[in-house]
């Protein structure tokens, strides 16, 4: 069954510079996105930027740039990323747009229409850093005298008028909506840890700011601009083009998947929701964090200068490996740690021995034996059967690991399959065949070909450009390649390409082999 499909990434903020972590939440949804479109689901994904807030305001200043122009600049250079990426993002939403101050501001009203916002004055423990107030349990003093939050944010004690969301008085229904939906928060360790964060009571929200002025105005009150994560959470619907309910787009809310990272998962799951319950709109379905990428076992960090940017490491090892590898090193969800050695070994040994040698030798034996056509597909001993029983099941396989966000163990049941693959390869040695029984020959190669289409045909989303060419070289149109089109086989005869290797062995460069 097809349908629609609404998947976002995380707007980013533009403060700093785009890093491999930001990189990493727009890759897992690009390949939600781009399988969802295999499957032949309307899809629409979504990306953009987080632009307002006083830290914006202070790192343009920093920068000596005018707000806009500062952020125009970063934000540009977040969509080069994404871009550089192959990031298939169908919109990129910046919170500056006239587009999203409009519906921001539709959303608040709905919001204060329900009589969910009043005015009041905020006090208390404040990190600029995180754009967030902690309560007094949550901050402790350092020796010198410093309070930190939990983040490790420093804080200082904050009183101004301010605009407050009635978040206390959505706590049962939260709790309700969690146990209701028990897909709401992913992955399960997530969830627990929200369950019992609003189970400790919630309070209400201040939701506006007087100390700066770059913001969204407060519809009716120019003195206050809107809290930063009010107007940024609310560009999920904004891009959609609400409040015109007349957009074609609105079709595709409510949002499938929020994708995010665990730090913000309170805000996604808690707040969110609860802004919606007030302005009556229909809630997402899923929202899912992911962890964070430490760097050689080092949090990344500016005065550490290990901060990476995606381009580099594209640029010294290919794009698909950086992706595959980001994808593969740990189940999604989980923390992990970015190591050039761990990354080089699963370039060498996952994508270039066990993928590229098995499609090599696959693809010249043909072109070597079988006059470079596609063989036709013949008797299947009970081997052959297995093995492509194994290839038919892939892709439901996927589905169901996709639907709940397992980006890594949908890989593995990949790898599984490749695996079998060249255990068959070298019992059956089609390469021996030639002589002894060539048409036993050409039906190897065509239960190889066959699962080779499969397993280059679910990885699209995964590492779109290798597999374009991975397909190629297999001899699939590009009409072929998407889910349904796998029930039909390849006719025999098809002139293949000329084989040429997909995953070359990564090599350390002369005098860099002790890194
Ligand atoms: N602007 C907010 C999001 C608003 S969404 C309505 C924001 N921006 S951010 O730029 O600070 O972070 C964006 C995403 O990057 C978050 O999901 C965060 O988890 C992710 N990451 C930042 N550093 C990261 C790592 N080191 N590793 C993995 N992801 C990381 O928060």
């Amino acid at each position: 069954m097809t349908g629609r499909f609404y998947v976002t990434t995380p707007i980013y903020y533009v403060n700093g510079a785009p890093h491999i972590g930001h990189a990493y939440t727009s890759i897992a949804a690009d390949i939600v996105a781009r399988f969802h479109r295999l499957c032949g689901d309307d899809v629409f994904f979504l990306t953009g930027t987080d632009e307002h807030g006083q830290k914006v305001e202070q790192a343009a200043q920093a920068a000596g740039e005018a707000p806009q122009a500062f952020t125009d600049r970063i934000s540009n250079d977040f969509r080069a990323v994404a871009d550089a990426m192959n990031i298939s993002y169908d919109d990129f939403i910046r919170t500056t747009e006239p587009r999203h101050i409009k519906g921001a501001q539709a959303i608040w009203e709905k919001v204060a229409a329900n009589g969910d916002i009043y005015l009041g004055a905020y006090e208390g423990w404040y990190a600029l850093r995180d754009e967030a107030f902690y309560n007094e349990d949550e901050i402790t003093t350092r020796p010198d005298g410093t309070k930190v939050a939990p983040t490790g944010a420093p804080v200082e004690w904050m009183r101004e008028p301010s605009y407050f969301f009635k978040l206390s008085a959505y706590q049962d229904k939260l709790l309700e909506l969690y146990e209701t939906h028990p897909d709401f928060i992913g992955p399960v360790g997530r969830r627990n840890e929200i369950v019992s964060f609003v189970k400790q009571g919630l309070r209400d929200l201040s939701i506006s700011r007087t100390s700066f002025k770059w913001g969204v105005p407060v519809p009716g009150d120019a003195d206050h601009v809107m809290y930063v994560w009010f107007d940024a959470l609310t560009n999920y619907l904004t891009a959609l083009g609400y409040p015109d309910t007349n957009s074609p787009r609105m079709a595709f809310w409510p949002a499938n998947l929020h994708l995010v990272g665990k730090d913000i998962a309170r805000f996604h799951t808690v707040y969110w929701p609860a802004f919606l319950m007030a302005a009556g709109i229909e809630l997402p379905k899923m929202v899912f964090s992911n962890g964070w990428w430490t760097v050689e076992g080092e949090k990344m960090s500016k005065s550490l200068g290990n901060v990476i940017d995606p381009r580099d490491l594209v640029a010294e090892f290919g794009l698909d490996a950086v992706r595959f590898f980001l994808m593969r090193e740990v189940p999604f969800g989980g923390d992990s740690d970015l190591s050039r050695r761990s990354l080089i070994n699963r370039m060498n040994v996952e994508l270039a021995n066990d993928l590229g040698n098995l499609a090599q030798r696959t693809l010249s034996l043909i072109a070597r034996n079988c006059g470079g056509l596609l063989p036709a597909q013949g008797k299947h001993t009970e081997e052959d059967a297995h093995l492509l029983g194994q290839t038919a099941v892939l892709p439901d396989v996927m589905k169901a690991q996709i639907a709940r966000v397992a980006l890594t163990d949908a890989l593995e049941e990949v790898w599984r399959l490749i695996r079998a693959c060249n255990a068959y390869i070298d019992h059956q040695a089609p390469w021996a065949l030639k002589k002894t029984d060539p048409e036993r020959m050409a039906d190897v190669l065509r239960v190889l070909a066959d699962a080779l289409r499969a397993i280059a045909t679910v990885l699209q989303p995964y590492m779109p450009g290798s597999m374009d060419r991975m397909l190629t070289q297999l001899g699939v149109e590009t009409d072929e390649r998407n889910f349904d089109a796998l029930d039909v086989p390849l006719p025999a005869g098809r002139p293949l390409p000329k084989p040429e290797g997909i995953f070359p062995r990564y090599v350390e460069p002369e005098g860099e082999g002790a890194k």
